[in-house]
């Protein structure tokens, strides 16, 4: 078969591990044809390819990033997108493809199934918020990344008395602050789904410098206060509407220093937390999604996602797994709470 693989949407650790293991097992298994599209949707829509031999293949599997690169291009956000995808497909005589991405990558693979074309799509996000997945790869590697920061800095806000506010990626759910605050004992956890009373921030703040010791607060990107204040965005729109955040760690470092009287300073991991090398875990999980994919391609199936459910990796129905964002429940941070203050 000819398959063609992309990866669209913010990069994540872990993406070259599943292009590997559809090379190696298409190859190998089945003497399939690799073709890889550059910068997800626009490789598509202006048949921008690569071949995909073992030799492209060879030593990614540590690497951080895309080796194929990738774009937030939308083909249904311009006149004509998904004729053109259609025709190059046509063109390259592609049997069926596997979109590597998230909630937006593969909302456009859902569509193009609707119209179709072979997909069978790989869920990938920091965030882990995609539906009808228990985790996507790249996840652990991110709040790796946070939580090792969230140690270092209470060592300096100790020594400092001084409150750290940390900003995490998450626009709309707080997986990423969730676990990373937990895993790294924050004294306050503020996520998209709970919007927060800032009286009770202040509280917690004074009572952790009560205690001798400094606060840590972290902060998704996309939280913000129940009265709406410090919600913050620059107004620049992505092509699949998403607004660009920033600033809530700031802004909230700057309204605890003048409430509590103390110093507080805050820090923006950004980016840090989707690059470079990937976690044993997401190694392990994008490469068992890449052989998943490969084996789902040659059962014949369409318009499905890999998926991880408990240990095992399952197919599910892309429109499924596209429908909805997983957010945090309430009952997870719950238990965060427990350990506020
Ligand atoms: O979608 C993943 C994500 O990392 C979000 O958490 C974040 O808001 C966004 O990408 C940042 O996007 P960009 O790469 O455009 O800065």
């Amino acid at each position: 078969m000819r398959i063609g693989i992309l990866t669209g949407g913010g990069d994540c650790p872990g993406l070259n591990a599943v292009i590997r293991a559809v090379v190696r097992k298409g190859i190998a298994e089945h003497g399939d044809e690799i073709i890889g599209f550059r910068d997800g949707w626009r490789g598509v829509l202006e048949a921008d390819t690569v071949p995909m031999d073992l030799h492209a293949v060879r030593g990614i599997l540590p690497r951080g990033g895309t080796v194929l690169g990738t774009s937030r291009t939308n083909p249904y956000a311009m006149d004509g997108g998904q004729e053109r995808v259609l025709a190059t497909l046509e063109r390259l005589g592609i049997d069926a493809l596997i979109p590597i991405g998230g909630e937006d990558t593969l909302g456009v693979a859902t569509r193009l199934a609707d119209a179709g074309v072979g997909v069978v799509g790989v869920p990938k996000t920091i965030d882990n918020d995609l539906d009808s997945t228990d985790y996507t790869f790249g996840f652990d590697t991110a709040v790796g990344v946070a939580m090792e920061a969230i140690d270092r800095l209470h060592t300096t806000g100790d020594s400092h008395h001084r409150t750290l506010v940390v900003e995490v990626m998450g626009r709309h759910a707080g997986w990423i602050a969730l676990h990373a605050g937990m895993a790294g004992g924050a004294n306050v956890i503020l996520i998209p789904e709970n919007p927060f009373d800032v009286d009770g921030v202040v509280a917690h703040c004074q009572h952790r410098f009560d205690s001798g010791y400094s606060p840590i607060i972290v902060v998704s990107e996309g939280a913000s206060p129940k009265d709406g204040d410090l919600s913050l965005s620059t107004g620049e729109k992505d092509t699949f509407g998403h607004v660009r955040l920033g600033g809530i760690g700031a802004a909230l470092a700057s309204l605890i220093e003048e409430r509590t009287g103390r110093e507080a300073r805050a820090v923006v991991l950004g980016h840090i937390q989707r690059g470079g090398t990937p976690s044993a875990f997401d190694r392990v999980l994008a490469t068992r999604f890449g052989l998943a994919a490969v084996d789902a391609v040659h059962d014949g199936q369409s318009g499905v996602m890999v998926a991880l459910r408990g240990t095992d990796i399952v197919r599910v129905p892309l429109s499924a797994a596209t429908a909805q964002l997983k957010l945090v429940p309430a009952e997870r941070y719950a238990e965060a709470e427990v350990f506020f203050g």
